[in-house]
Order: C-alpha cells, then sequence, then structure tokens
C-alpha cells in the first residue's frame, strides 16, 4: 500500500481524531474566516455575503464608529469580522446565537484580540438551529441593559424565528436601543409581488396562518415568511417606525434591490 493509500486508511479509520485535529488547527491559525465545514450558516461564500451585509448596515443603516452595536443571531461572525477594522476605541460590538460553537468562535477568533467585542451563546429552543435547547425565545429577556445601544440588527435570523418569538425579540430590541436607536432586520416579506413570483423560486412558502408561511411544514424554523401588513402592525406594536424605502431582495425571484431577504429599517419610536 502506497503511502498516500495508508493515510487515506487511516483517516477513514480515525474520521473523529481528524476532525478534531483539524478543528484544533482552526482555531490556532490567523484565519477569521471558518472552513466550509463549520460554516452552518449556510452559504458558501462566507466572506462577501458579510460584506454585503455589513455595506448595508454602515450605508443604509447609518452605523457609525464609535456605535455600540448588538448583533442578534450572530452567528459565527460572518457580518462581525467585517466590523473589526471600522469601530474605534468607543464603538463596542455585542452578539449573542443559540448554537453554542458560533460564539465560542467569535469570542476566541475576536474578541480575545479585540476588546470591543463580545459574544454569548443562550441555549434557546429552536427546531432548526437548537433542538435540545431549554429556553423559550418568547419571553428570553435579552442580557443587556436598557438603552445602552444605537444599533441593533438581525440578519437571516427572524426568517427562522416563529411569530410570537419575533414580536417578543422586537420589544426587547426596543428595550436596549436609545432613544433614537436604529434596528436592520432581513426577513423573507410576502407581498404581492413576491407571492406572484415565488413558485418559480425556490423559496415557495405556503402559508400557515394569514400572517406567514414555511417552506417546511415539519420544520416551520427551516425558512419562514411574513406577510408585510401582520410585520408592519407588529412594528408599530412593538414601538417602532419603518424607515422608506424598504429594499426588497431577490429571494422570491423579483428584480431585487438587494441580493436576497428584504431588508427592513426601524428606527426606535420617541418615547411619549
Ligand atoms: C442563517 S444563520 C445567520 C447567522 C448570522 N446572523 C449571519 O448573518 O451570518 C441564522 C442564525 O440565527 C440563529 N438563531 C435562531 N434562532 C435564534 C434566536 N431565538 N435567538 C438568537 N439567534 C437565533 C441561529 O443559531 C443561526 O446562527
Amino acid at each position: 500500500m502506497s503511502y498516500k493509500q495508508r493515510l487515506i486508511e487511516l483517516g477513514k479509520q480515525n474520521k473523529l481524531i481528524l476532525r478534531l485535529l483539524f478543528y484544533y488547527y482552526c482555531y490556532l491559525n490567523k484565519d477569521l474566516t471558518p472552513p466550509q465545514l463549520f460554516n452552518y450558516v449556510g452559504g458558501e461564500e462566507f466572506l462577501r455575503l458579510g460584506k454585503g451585509y455589513f455595506d448595508l448596515i454602515k450605508n443604509h443603516g447609518g452605523v457609525k464608529p464609535d456605535h455600540k452595536i448588538l448583533d442578534i443571531g450572530c452567528g459565527i461572525g460572518r457580518v462581525a469580522l467585517h466590523f473589526i477594522d471600522y469601530l474605534d476605541e468607543n464603538g463596542r460590538y455585542n452578539g449573542f446565537d443559540i448554537v453554542k460553537y458560533g460564539p465560542k468562535w467569535c469570542n476566541y477568533k475576536i474578541a480575545r484580540k479585540y476588546p470591543g467585542f463580545a459574544f454569548r451563546y443562550v441555549d434557546i429552543y429552536n427546531k432548526e438551529y437548537n433542538k435540545n435547547g431549554t429556553l423559550n425565545a418568547d419571553d428570553f429577556i435579552f442580557p443587556y441593559k436598557s438603552n445602552s445601544f444605537n444599533f441593533a440588527f438581525a440578519t437571516s435570523v427572524f426568517t427562522h424565528m416563529l411569530p410570537d418569538a419575533v414580536s417578543h425579540y422586537l420589544k426587547q430590541i426596543q428595550r436596549v436601543l436609545v432613544s433614537d436607536g436604529i434596528f436592520l432586520g432581513s426577513f423573507f416579506i410576502l407581498n404581492p409581488e413576491s407571492e406572484k413570483n415565488m413558485p418559480h423560486s425556490r423559496f415557495n412558502f405556503k402559508l400557515v396562518n394569514k400572517h406567514y408561511g414555511v417552506i417546511n411544514k415539519e420544520n416551520l424554523e427551516e425558512a419562514i415568511a411574513y406577510q408585510e401588513s401582520y410585520l408592519n402592525k407588529i412594528f408599530i406594536a412593538s414601538g417602532f417606525s419603518v424607515i422608506s424605502p424598504i429594499l426588497y431582495g431577490g429571494w422570491s425571484g423579483r428584480q431585487g434591490l438587494v441580493g436576497g431577504q428584504d431588508i427592513i429599517l426601524l428606527k426606535k419610536t420617541p418615547e411619549r
């Protein structure tokens, strides 16, 4: 048996060991991009997609280098890593996620070296991402002080969360934002235009009730789309107003202004 064949055989017998070695190698090298093997957030183009969201947050959302930023459902730092060179010494970046591996990677690769960054794991149940989670998204209190962030965002997160959880998260976001704070969220929005196009796309959502639709009725949280009118209601009920225009994405096959999901910018409504 050749040297190469012996290595392949060894690899087959010791898959776990090789995986562990690879895992430690990835942690120890300087690369901030996780290898495809650990990239559970989807999308092979990790850097391009993350940079796309970063550009939207900066150019459309108006985030500034000295802002305090909250990344809800931060994953494995696909967006966070673009803020490393952007934030100044007054800026701060917090993120949390329900898949343990994500914040762990972000803390090791980013927060350990850059003190303005911190990431947390929270053990919330989600059928798609954390089947053994012990907490409910519907009543989870964000572990941050009220009025402590200028900007919050959730990219490709509410597209995996059910209505009560989305409503509750919006109220939490409203609580932690300062009085003129901004939230940027990505959604699959159902309206006449997307409904006309989506039967021909890979996202052909089927309505569960009049508020939302899903791709897979066995696993609702695989992908969820919301009726635009329903979103507008819960935004107002959570203390937000929509900043126009909504940037509709090309997910349904429509001619989108942005690549994938629809982007909504919300402003915290001043308290009366
Ligand atoms: C498609 S990934 C996007 C990750 C990241 N926002 C990005 O753009 O790279 C969806 C993320 O939402 C997270 N997630 C799902 N439900 C959540 C919840 N209730 N609270 C926080 N994060 C959640 C998942 O763990 C996963 O990391």
